[in-house]
Order: C-alpha cells, then sequence, then structure tokens
C-alpha cells in the first residue's frame, strides 16, 4: 500500500532543486516527492504539509531522518502562505487521493471495496454518507453533474434519494451498486468512477483548495521559484492551465518578501506550454500516472 511518485524525474527536473534550496511540499502523501527533494542535496530543505493526520504519522521516521531539514505541518495546502519564514525556491502540488488513501476500503474512497461512505482526507467536515443521505435530488445531481462531469446525474441522484427512503446509505457498495442499477458501465469504466469524483471532489472542497493554494503560492517564491502542479482530472487540469496562462500574461505581481512591487508583465514564465505526461512505460509501471499533467511556471522577477 506504497505510493509510487507519479513523474518523480520530471517533477524534480522543472523544480530544479538546488542545494541550499527551500521547497514545499503540499501533499506529502506517501512522502515521495519530499524524500527525492531532501536527497537530492545535503543541504536542500522541506516544508511538507498535508491535510490527512495518517499521511504526517507516517512521514514521522523521514523527519527523524532529516530534523533539521523537514518540516511537517498538518494543514491543508490552501494555507502554504502562512508556514514559511523565508521565500522558498520551488512550491509542488501532487492533487488528488494517495494510494495509501484508496486503498484503505475504511477512508471510503473506493467503489472496489466496501467501506463506510466517508470520503474525507482530513478526517473533519461532512461525509459523503451525509451528503448522499441529506441533500435534496436537484443539489444532488449538480454536484454529480458539476463535479463528476456526468451526464447521468439526474438519474443517479433520482436513485439515490428513492433508495435512501427505505435505508440509508452507509457503505461505498451499497452506493456503487445503486448507480450499477441505474446506469451500465462502458468502455469498460466503472459507472460509478464519476460520481465517486464529484462526490470526492465536494466533500474535500478540492476545486477551492486548489485555487488558493496556488495564489498563495504565488506570494512566497523567490525570484527563480517554480510552481509545478500535478492534476489527474480536466476539471483540476483547467484551474491549473488557465491560472498560468493568465499569469503569465500579468501586469502586476507582489511578493510579499520583496520590498517593491513588481511591475512587468513577463514576471512569469511558463515552463510547460504543453503539459508533461507519463510516457507508454511510465503508465505500465505506475497505471495511477495514466490520467497525470504537470504544469510548471517559474518567477523570473
Ligand atoms: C497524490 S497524494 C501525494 C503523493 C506524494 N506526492 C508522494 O509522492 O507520496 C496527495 C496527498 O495530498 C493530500 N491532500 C489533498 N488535498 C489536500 C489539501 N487541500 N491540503 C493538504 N493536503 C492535501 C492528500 O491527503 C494526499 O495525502
Amino acid at each position: 500500500m506504497t505510493h509510487i511518485p507519479v513523474l518523480l524525474d520530471s517533477v524534480l527536473s522543472v523544480l530544479n532543486v538546488k542545494s541550499g534550496g527551500w521547497y514545499i511540499d503540499g501533499t506529502f502523501g506517501g512522502g515521495g516527492y519530499t524524500r527525492a527533494i531532501l536527497q537530492a542535496a545535503d543541504d536542500t530543505h522541506v516544508i511538507a504539509i498535508d491535510r490527512d493526520i495518517t499521511a504526517i504519522q507516517g512521514g514521522q521516521a523521514l523527519q527523524k531522518q532529516y530534523p533539521d531539514r523537514l518540516e511537517l505541518h498538518h494543514t491543508t495546502f490552501s494555507r502554504l502562505d502562512t508556514l514559511p519564514k523565508r521565500a522558498v525556491d520551488g512550491v509542488v502540488l501532487d492533487i488528488g487521493v494517495s494510494s495509501m488513501q484508496i486503498d484503505t476500503p475504511e477512508r471510503g474512497f473506493s467503489f472496489q471495496k466496501d467501506g463506510p461512505l466517508d470520503m474525507r482526507m482530513g478526517q473533519s467536515g461532512l461525509t459523503a454518507q451525509d451528503i448522499v443521505n441529506t441533500y435534496p435530488e436537484k443539489q444532488l445531481a449538480d454536484i454529480i453533474f458539476t463535479y463528476g462531469e456526468e451526464k447521468a446525474s439526474r438519474r443517479i441522484a433520482h436513485k439515490i434519494v428513492q433508495q435512501r427512503q427505505t435505508a440509508p446509505f452507509t457503505t461505498t457498495l451499497q452506493l456503487a451498486n445503486a448507480i450499477h442499477a441505474v446506469m451500465p458501465h462502458s468502455n469498460g469504466i466503472d459507472s460509478a468512477t464519476r460520481t465517486f469524483q464529484a462526490l470526492r471532489i465536494y466533500v474535500n472542497d478540492e476545486l477551492n483548495e486548489l485555487r488558493q493554494a496556488l495564489s498563495a503560492a504565488l506570494h512566497v517564491l523567490s525570484v527563480g521559484g517554480v510552481l509545478a502542479v500535478l492534476s489527474f482530472h480536466s476539471l483540476e487540469d483547467r484551474i491549473v492551465k488557465n491560472f498560468m496562462k493568465d499569469l503569465v500574461g500579468v501586469k502586476e505581481h507582489t511578493n510579499k518578501y520583496a520590498a517593491s512591487t513588481t511591475q512587468n508583465n513577463s514576471a512569469w514564465e511558463n515552463l510547460t506550454p504543453k503539459a508533461i505526461q507519463a510516457d507508454d512505460k511510465q503508465v505500465r509501471d505506475n497505471p495511477r500516472s495514466r490520467s497525470a499533467k504537470l504544469r510548471a511556471i517559474r518567477r523570473i522577477k
């Protein structure tokens, strides 16, 4: 149940990890990127974040190995600008769930193994169970459509509301089976995939977290610093792509560590005009890299 880091070499290459550099890993997970950054030179520093306490606990051994070079923070990456005491040379975000989260049925992310209908990465707030059992049909349909891009959202929401009148949903397989009853699988893809994605994004407020983290990163990057983001579905990638595109053309930017305001329309350079994706071998070695897209920008002024 370890997490194989996705596109690790490409991430290290765009970050251009350097001796003495400070980096923020906003999605510590199994610590794959953090470990690689710490190993890249004798004096790199990482400020690592995860909203999942089990990821932070899992990082304790690495922390002991690098007591003066690794900080572990149990918080959300939307708050990443509140942590460093100095400007940093890179921020990396590997959005989404880890293999440990997906493969642990008790976390409720999987529609293949039964578990409580939870889906919270941060173990606080509303669960997926609260939502499917209490939200009005229209709101459920909207969530499934917006965050799952599921065309059959109304049919699925109707089925959920009908079925919960008999007995509330408590497990992932109950929900998956209800979806299977109204929607056949297509192209070998489980018909519950999009609905589970939608609920997960909603439960964890993932898109707002991402938007806030992208803005927060701009406030902590030094000149030459790189923001690298890996996304795994089109909703996330669109946000990252548009954010970076708009920024490269932006006219004005303030850095809280800089004495003055930079007024230049080329303060940011796009390092990935075309997103970096896994090649066939990488996908064979690590199927979770199949949908990954890596985009990066560098502050040049
Ligand atoms: C795909 S995994 C990261 C894997 C990591 N790069 C590695 O190599 O092991 C994503 C991690 O980000 C965390 N995460 C997701 N959204 C977050 C957020 N808004 N704030 C903090 N952590 C978040 C998840 O809990 C999960 O552990």
